[in-house]
């Protein structure tokens, strides 16, 4: 065993949670904590592991940028061609996890995708910057490419092709909404007895109850 690794650690002892301080809602405590994220000026607080499986259950994960929080769950945009575009077509149950270091935070959701809609998915392809956009017409993302110069002379044409024109969204690229049924608040305590309260979608609402580090 690598000591120097094992012996990487750390005492969480910044805050508690107490289930009487959570909301009945869980969306309103993510956007409560999410909100004390951006305070706390945590480097990217929208990135988050998306995690999706193939239908034989093989996991796959990768980090990507939460978008937008509805009244029903999550967004995120991407390629609905690249491999996890292949396999929520086929398995939609997805979980995102959010790591917030200075808060010595994690929330993990778990839920099911749908695709947004397509006015959806032009709103925020329109609101990109322009080099953004022609990204996402250049590149097949997952696929095999023979080197990095067949995507940037891929940029070049298609910067030409789009001069003094409004680049419209590839119907391969948009969004999808992860509605969740199991939302966990993570806090970090000392000596590991952390506390974890865990919400899952009930009939017609929520229930709540705190389970064991
Ligand atoms: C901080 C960060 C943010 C990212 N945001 C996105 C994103 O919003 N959408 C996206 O498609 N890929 C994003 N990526 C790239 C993905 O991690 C991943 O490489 C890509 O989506 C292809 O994944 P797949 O082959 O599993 O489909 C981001 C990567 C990082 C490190």
């Amino acid at each position: 065993m690598d000591k120097e690794i094992a012996n990487l650690r750390n005492e969480y002892s910044k805050a508690a949670l107490d289930i009487h301080e959570t909301t009945d809602n869980p969306v309103e405590q993510f956007r409560n904590w999410f909100d004390e994220a951006r305070k706390a000026l945590i480097p990217e607080p929208s990135a988050m592991t998306v995690s999706t499986a193939s239908p034989e259950g093989r996991p796959s994960a990768r980090v990507l940028l939460l978008k937008d929080i509805t009244e029903q769950g999550f967004v995120f945009f991407t390629n609905y061609n690249s491999r996890k575009g292949k396999e929520i077509e086929n398995n939609p149950f997805a979980s995102l996890t959010f790591f917030w270091p200075e808060l010595e935070r994690q929330v993990r959701i778990e839920g099911k995708l749908e695709k947004v809609a397509p006015e959806v998915s032009d709103n925020y392809f329109n609101s990109r910057p322009r080099g953004s956009r022609i990204g996402a017409w250049a590149s097949p993302q997952s696929e095999e490419i023979p080197d990095r110069d067949t995507l940037e002379i891929r940029e070049k044409e298609l910067k030409e092709k789009f001069e003094g024109q409004e680049i419209p969204r590839p119907e391969h690229w948009g969004g999808y909404e992860l509605i969740p049924d199991r939302l966990e608040f993570w806090q970090g305590r000392e000596s590991r007895l952390h506390d974890r309260i865990v919400y899952r979608k009930t009939g017609s609402g929520w229930s709540r109850k705190r389970i064991a580090p």
